[in-house]
């Protein structure tokens, strides 16, 4: 696709019908139905939403069959080194974030992020008396958004440029029902827990300790406790809150530690261990193919062991025999200023399923690797066939202090429990 100036991408004139002939309700259909089927919508408003807005109007750029079978988000806008700034998100995530927003009628809502498909889903469920403002960094997107909604029949979506993480200056007196972020953020803006209704939702896509999870907020007395965890990846926050998490290159670029700003990592020592020898513990927790024990390990040992971040590795990593056997998207690891343990997987030695063990290297490597295996092993005891964790979510400087391992964002600091 050729990139426009100012990086905007070029519409290229595809018919109302595809280049495959098949007409845009026609598709619509078929996407709603799989994702009714597979679990994305489960309500019959957000279905009923999904049904009436015509998506395809939203990504002019790409043909209406890419549009409703799009299994990813659709990029709109690239920066000046190419990295895409904004887009339309995937189907199935709007399905998600909307269903974990409970969004009814009459209720006013702010999106963060603009592109406007989003936007019309929710117009659609707020209905005639409620209300949706949709504000976006860019002025671009707040430009196109407006048009393309316009042209959708959404003129009724009030469309505008500011810092999603800034008040908005005409927010309703009582706040938001809902707010909805649709940018990756790294911390929880005190505007959203300002301008959120006392019995409003947040959803928020939450970058934390190497992590990416849309994550569904409600208040619980005088924080937030989240009742809704989805695996998300979003176009980072710009502006106010902009924010890239710091990596430590433990072996030039095919080994990398991911971690927050809260926290210290010494790379010099953290490297200096990595070239060392290691020392393996297997764990007895296998995954027995139970869908998403993974994602939900990775969060609980978030909340439960500090500091925590993220080890990632390119597949040559492990071909060179750097690391053991990890997944590309990363694996969770702790650091004890020259130790550093991650958690690897083997096939489990009795049968077809995948056994859970972290590698150590560093001076303090067996008893680093003993303390990170057994917070697996007291995963797998106590939370392994739990509720997905909760994480809550606490004012910076506010009046409750909650105890153990936290996460600090400049807004707010977080327990995962
Ligand atoms: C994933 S896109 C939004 C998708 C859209 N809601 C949809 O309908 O699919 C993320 C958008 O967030 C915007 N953005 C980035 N930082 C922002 C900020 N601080 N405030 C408001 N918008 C921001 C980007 O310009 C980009 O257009």
């Amino acid at each position: 696709m050729k990139k426009m100036p100012g990086g905007l991408r070029e519409g290229s004139c595809v018919s109302q019908r595809g280049v495959h002939g098949q007409a845009p309700d026609v598709l619509r259909k078929r996407m709603v139905a799989e994702l009714r089927e597979r679990g994305s919508i489960t309500s019959d408003a957000v279905e009923a939403a999904f049904l009436r807005v015509p998506r395809h109007l939203f990504a002019p750029e790409v043909s209406p069959e890419d549009v409703y079978s799009a299994p990813e988000g659709i990029f709109t806008k690239y920066n000046a080194r190419g990295k895409p700034v904004s887009s339309v998100s995937a189907p199935w995530l709007h399905a998600r974030m909307l269903e974990a927003a409970r969004v009814g009628q009459g209720m006013k809502v702010l999106e963060i992020g603009s592109g406007g498909a989003n936007a019309a889903l929710l117009a659609e469920l707020v209905g005639g008396h409620g209300s949706v403002t949709t504000i976006d960094i860019d002025p671009d997107i707040t430009t196109r958004a407006r048009r393309l909604l316009d042209q959708a029949g959404y003129g009724r979506v009030q469309v505008e440029q500011a810092d999603g993480a800034q008040p908005l200056a005409d927010a309703p007196a009582g706040g938001f029902d809902r707010i909805i972020v649709t940018v990756g953020a790294a911390d929880l803006a005190a505007a959203w827990q300002e301008q959120l209704a006392p019995d409003g939702r947040l959803v928020v896509p939450l970058r934390f300790r190497g992590l990416a999870r849309t994550i569904a907020f409600a208040r619980e007395g005088h924080h937030l406790c989240s009742d809704t965890l989805i695996r998300s990846g979003f176009v980072a926050m710009q502006g106010f809150s902009a924010h890239a998490p710091r990596s430590v290159r433990l072996a030039g670029r095919d080994v990398r530690l991911v971690v927050d700003e809260d926290q210290e990592a010494d790379a010099d020592a953290l490297i200096e261990a990595f070239t060392g020898p290691g020392h393996e513990v297997w764990t007895g927790v296998e995954l027995g193919g139970q869908e998403g024990l993974l994602p939900r390990l990775e969060v609980w040992l978030a909340g439960a062991i500090a500091p925590y971040g993220r080890l990632r590795a390119t597949p040559e990593a492990a071909e060179r025999g750097l690391v053991g056997w990890v997944l590309d998207r990363g694996m969770p690891a702790v650091w004890d200023h020259s130790t550093l343990a991650y958690v690897a997987l083997r096939l489990a030695p009795a049968s077809e399923s995948y056994e859970l063990g972290v590698i150590a290297h560093g001076p303090g490597r067996e008893q680093l690797a003993g303390r990170l295996a057994e917070a697996v092993r007291r995963f797998d005891r106590e939370a392994r066939n739990a509720d997905e964790p909760r994480v809550r979510a606490y004012r910076r400087g506010g009046p409750e202090v909650p105890d153990g391992v936290t996460i600090d964002k400049p807004s707010a600091r977080l327990t995962i429990t």
